[in-house]
């Protein structure tokens, strides 16, 4: 019997992500290349679906199959995890899902595993949907991790946190397909320089907010090939550094930016599995943006960002830096931080873009 080429592709992603740790947008893009343009949206969905909404089916896996899911063969448990992500979540013939399950788990070579494959999989296609809806509201409705949800929690309200989970499983907002989201541009926006002015980009990547820059930039980057991808695509205005800019030699920049590494809370729609892997770094944000400080003139301004939604890493971080806070909300209102209006907070669920914090700082 034939696979749906969408359901095979989407099966290989997710054992990947799981099995392998990879990471589901490189995987995908290198185990899709041979499927036409319907079939990859689709296998995309599944694949993407999948490993979003993964602690729910586990759960739902574990509840209507009667094992522990460890101890399921990988193949078995991937088979079930997509089919169990299509039965809730898709249109598909649940028929079709059900032995396209079976006969995955047979293509691995488990030929012994696919009756239990084929038992457990019809009681996910009678049941799960129903068992999905009477979960309580919460984290492991909306498929993550309790440290997550208890953050905006307890940052936001009980309903509130709800809408942003909700909102993050939906897919990302079409401004964030194209690179650029609003909070991205708001970051480079917020850091006004003018020309002529010496910029330092503390925490560069191949990123789109140095492209954005105004005046003679400093891109700093520590990651080898990171910086390398970068120089490759700057402007006449940037110059690139690979170093840790805790050790940059340079002083006295008019501005600068500080776009640090975080939890990624603000974007966990663009990118499924990173949920699963998130870890808040406010220390390592702390020296960061100290370094940054540091390196500028006195009466210089550093705007700091992150992509994430979690007060221990944005109001916190900035709190915690002694540097004197330039309001930001007066200039962007629509994008004031709710509880800090000197901050600006874009979030996915109210302003259908990527979450970001940005706060802009005088030395
Ligand atoms: C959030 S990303 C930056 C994204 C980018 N600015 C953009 O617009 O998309 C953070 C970057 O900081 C870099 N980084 C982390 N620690 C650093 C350090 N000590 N010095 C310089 N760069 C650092 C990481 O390698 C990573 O590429």
């Amino acid at each position: 019997m034939t696979i749906a080429p969408a359901r095979r592709v989407a099966f290989e992603v997710v054992r990947r992500v799981f099995e392998d740790d990879a990471y589901a947008d490189r995987v995908f893009a290198n185990v899709s290349t041979e499927l036409d343009e319907r079939d990859r949206a689709l296998a995309q969905r599944i694949a993407y679906g999948t490993v979003q909404r993964a602690r729910t089916i586990d759960h739902g896996i574990e509840e209507l199959g009667g094992r522990a899911l460890r101890k399921l063969d990988p193949p078995v448990r991937a088979a079930l995890r997509i089919s169990g992500f299509q039965f809730a979540w898709s249109e598909a013939p649940a028929h079709a899902v059900a032995d396209d399950a079976v006969e995955l788990v047979r293509a691995a070579g488990l030929e012994r595993a696919t009756k239990f494959t084929n038992a457990v999989v019809r009681r996910l296609a009678d049941g799960f949907q129903e068992l999905v809806a009477s979960l309580p509201e919460g984290a492991l409705k909306e498929s993550y991790p309790d440290w997550v949800f208890d953050v905006w929690v307890r940052d936001w309200g009980f309903e509130e946190a709800l809408e942003l989970a909700r909102a993050q499983n939906a897919p990302p907002p079409l401004d964030d397909y194209r690179g650029v989201s609003r909070g991205s541009r708001l970051a480079a926006e917020a850091v006004a320089a003018r020309p002529g002015e010496r910029v330092l980009d503390a925490c560069a990547a191949p990123g789109n907010k140095t492209m954005l820059l105004v005046g003679d930039v400093t891109a700093v980057e520590v990651n080898e090939t990171r910086a390398r991808l970068l120089a490759e695509r700057v402007p006449a205005n940037v110059r690139v550094v690979n170093a840790d800019v805790r050790e940059l030699a340079e002083r006295s920049f008019d501005r600068a930016l500080v776009d640090a590494p975080c939890s990624g809370l603000g974007v966990l729609n663009r990118r499924p599995d990173l949920r699963w892997r998130a870890r808040p770094l406010p220390d390592l944000q702390l020296e960061l943006l100290r370094a940054a400080a540091d390196r500028l003139r006195p009466g210089g301004t550093v705007v700091y960002s992150v992509c994430t939604i979690n007060a221990d890493e944005n109001e916190d971080v900035v709190d915690a830096c002694g540097l004197d806070i330039v309001p930001l909300g007066e200039e962007w209102p629509e994008f004031a931080h709710p509880k800090r209006p000197e901050f600006l907070l874009t979030t996915p669920h109210r302003h259908a873009t990527s979450g970001f914090f940005v706060a802009r700082l005088a030395k």
